[in-house]
């Protein structure tokens, strides 16, 4: 039997994209409908979708009346996200070098994003370079120790990822001035399945 490839997340997204959205019902179940009802009022914000992947935050975010950037490593991913709504601004860039001027952003968003990220901190700190003051970053933090396996047109790979401990993730934000306002722990039986916080700049 032939090993699993591990990739990173460019091309691993890039071969995963059309397959995706299949996902999309599973990805919800993470957060319950509870991840949007945590950013408040959003008429009219300026948000930044970090990892937008396809969209699935994006659009939700635009149907509500926000001005959403959506930036993604994988150009896949964002054709796709593109061809639903063409309203929203895409951006090939990496969470950790974002590509924006400080102080642009009224809300970061970033869902099931730093589970791909070894150090979480670097994103986090650019994520507070963007905002506004008063500016809210709202980041999700799934309760994954193996990358699942993803089956593509080149065969079943594996996509780099990182577990994140909650408390790790909530030091990190603190020790960037951010004051973590919200830090909700999702389960699903008696064990955690994905940790949603809201962090003002
Ligand atoms: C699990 S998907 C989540 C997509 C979307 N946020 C959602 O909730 O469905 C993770 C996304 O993060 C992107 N990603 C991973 N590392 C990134 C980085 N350093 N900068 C920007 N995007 C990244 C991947 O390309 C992928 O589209």
């Amino acid at each position: 039997m032939s090993k699993i490839k591990i990739l990173k997340s460019a091309p691993g997204y890039d071969l995963a994209a059309p397959g995706y959205d299949k996902k999309e019902k599973y990805l919800n179940s993470f957060e319950q409908n509870k991840f949007l009802p945590l950013l408040g009022n959003l008429k009219n914000k300026k948000v930044l979708d970090v990892g937008a992947g396809t969209g699935r935050l994006s659009l939700l975010l635009a149907q509500v009346g926000t001005q959403v950037t959506a930036l993604d490593l994988s150009a896949e991913m964002l054709k796709i996200l593109k061809n639903k709504d063409k309203k929203i601004a895409t951006v090939v860039g990496d969470a950790e070098n974002l590509p924006f001027e400080n102080d642009t952003f009224d809300i970061v968003t970033a869902a099931f994003l730093i589970v791909h990220l070894k150090d979480p901190l670097t994103f986090f700190d650019e994520a507070y370079r963007v905002l506004k003051d008063g500016g809210i970053l709202a980041v999700s933090n799934i309760n994954q120790k193996e990358a699942p396996e993803v089956q593509t047109k080149e065969g079943k790979i594996k996509i780099e990822s990182f577990y994140h401990r909650p408390e790790k993730i909530i030091e990190d934000l603190e020790s960037l001035a951010f004051q973590v306002e919200k830090n909700v722990l999702v389960y699903e039986k008696n064990i955690w399945i994905n940790q949603l916080i809201i962090a003002r700049k």
